[in-house]
């Protein structure tokens, strides 16, 4: 293993008794890390096109092991797709996995017939042709399988990736960010694995935490953690300022992102969007789905090691009953050259308009409570629509969790702020523009709900809890969005659209 020295020698040996390695043996960040390809598409008088076929085959994830596993254009995970505010998107989806599924746009606010919600099946051998028109800031979104009962598996075996939006207006050529992609702004994609001997990934999960004998069950907890699909990964750094867009992609795991010299980042983005002003920490913990962009400064030579400590999980779910108290994972490590180019300084203002959304005095309230597996003691049902609410009216929904379960809530096709956090003004790095929040067990959460403005009474958007296998034993509703004035008229009873 790798042993950090220092003036913080003692919280490190208490950090080093918990520390995870990996069940392949002590990290060397021998590998460099892969950086997803970025697909610009193609673009016509209609728009831009991405090209996605997603296909079965194997993949080298360990050192001399392969294992069968899924991606788009390619084997494992996906490319990066890029593309601007005002801009029109279409995808040609071309599913030749031997299992319908269907692909989602994580973040993105769109009609809800473009979505890829479980409603949109694409059946082996078809392809599925959304489009739709980039309303919304500069943000780091992604996209994945939302097949019903079966996400947990689709997104384990390989399929998820990255779609970076850019905006002119909040743009990082005037904000001065770092922003040439596999560079100086760069994805990292975190996963955790559990591999079996014979190098498949376990796909169901085996022991009692992670099973649903259990209360509490989340579904399969790797030991083994992939960025970008890569094992054992460094990233070499050549500029002095380093933007990571780091994204929590795995079923359940939260993690708690850190330096093991403590250095201080800047916080610059959460999931739907630039912060205000960079935001600085030493910590930033993202539960499943949850994405942020920070900056990182780099003296020529230096080495810095991403590690996620134990994570705050709330009083009534100590951290052991995660996973045996072993939570700390190293994550990747970045080497800075000896030769750095100079970035630009970090601006102080990020935006003009502050990410805070406006809630009315009457305005509504729901309220959601999220237990077991099912919120409001409800399991999905396709043909049930939970919420009707009006198109561009904000909402107060106040969520709480149990405590038995960890919850994460992602509300599909808008971004939310959060009001109060356990009852009190959130912390910095949780008051911007989000689309997903981890939910403390036993707590409150209130969020300011900005719906779309796309209207149809017949055709839901999801919310859910995005641990995968909450999601797909039913810990999840759907809600349709209608014209202002007709909420009551609107179907609460729809078609299970396939
Ligand atoms: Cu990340 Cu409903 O999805
Ligand atoms: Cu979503
Ligand atoms: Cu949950």
């Amino acid at each position: 293993g790798l042993l950090v020295g220092g003036a913080y020698g003692v919280n490190f040996a208490v950090v080093y008794r918990n520390r995870r390695q990996s069940n392949v043996g002590d990290l060397e960040f021998a590998n460099t890390v892969h950086i997803p390809r970025l697909l610009e598409g193609s673009s016509d008088g209609a728009g831009r096109l991405f090209e996605l076929k997603a296909r079965a085959g194997t993949t080298e994830l360990l050192p001399g092991k392969q294992t069968p596993t899924w991606g788009v254009n390619g084997t494992f995970l996906g490319p990066t797709l890029r593309a601007r505010r005002g801009e029109k998107v279409r995808v040609a989806y071309d599913n030749r996995l031997p299992e319908a599924t269907t692909l989602h746009w994580h973040g993105m606010h769109l009609p809800a017939t473009m979505d890829g919600g479980p409603h949109q099946m694409v059946e082996p051998g078809a392809v599925w042709k959304p489009y739709w028109t980039i309303e919304q800031p500069a943000s780091t979104l992604w996209y994945h399988p939302h097949p019903h009962e079966e996400t947990a598996d689709h997104v384990t075996r390989g399929i998820a990736g990255m779609f970076i939006l850019d905006d002119e207006k909040e743009t990082e050529e005037r904000t001065g960010l770092p922003r040439d992609y596999g560079v100086d702004d760069v994805p990292l994609i975190v996963q955790d694995r559990k591999f079996n001997d014979d190098g498949t990934m376990e796909l169901r999960g085996a022991t009692t935490m992670e099973s649903f004998a259990g209360v509490g069950g989340v579904g399969v907890l790797g030991d083994t953690i992939l960025v970008n699909g890569t094992y054992d990964p460094h990233l070499k750094v050549t500029s002095t300022l380093v933007r990571l867009r780091l994204m929590n992609a795995s079923n359940a795991r939260v993690y708690n992102f850190g330096f093991t010299d403590n250095r201080e980042f800047h916080l610059v983005a959460q999931e739907n969007g630039l912060v205000e002003r960079p935001v600085p920490l030493r910590r930033i913990q993202l539960a499943a789905a949850e994405r942020a962009e920070i900056v990182v400064r780099f003296e020529p030579g230096q080495k810095a090691l991403l590690r996620s400590f134990a994570p705050d999980l709330g009083n009534s779910f100590p951290t052991e009953r995660m996973d045996g108290g072993e939570d700390t994972f190293d994550i990747i490590e970045l080497r800075a050259a000896q030769k750095l180019s100079k970035s630009r300084p970090l601006p102080e203002r990020l935006r003009d308009t502050p990410p805070a959304i406006e809630v009315p005095g009457d305005a509504r309230v729901r309220e959601f409570r999220m237990s077991g597996t099912q919120i409001n003691g409800k399991d999905m049902e396709m043909t049930r629509v939970d919420a009707v609410a009006a198109a561009r009216s904000v909402e107060l929904w106040d969520v709480t969790a149990s405590s038995d379960g960890m919850h994460t809530l992602h509300i599909h096709g808008l971004a939310f702020n959060v009001v109060t956090y356990k009852g009190k003004r959130p912390p910095a790095h949780l008051r911007g523009a989000k689309d997903t929040v981890h939910v403390p067990p036993d707590e409150k959460v209130r969020l300011a709900v900005a719906m779309p403005r796309h209207v149809n009474a017949d055709f839901p958007y999801m919310f859910h809890c995005h641990v995968l296998k909450h999601e797909d034993r039913g810990m999840m509703g759907q809600f349709t969005v209608v014209r202002p004035g007709t909420e009551d008229q609107a179907p609460r009873t729809i078609s299970a659209h396939h």
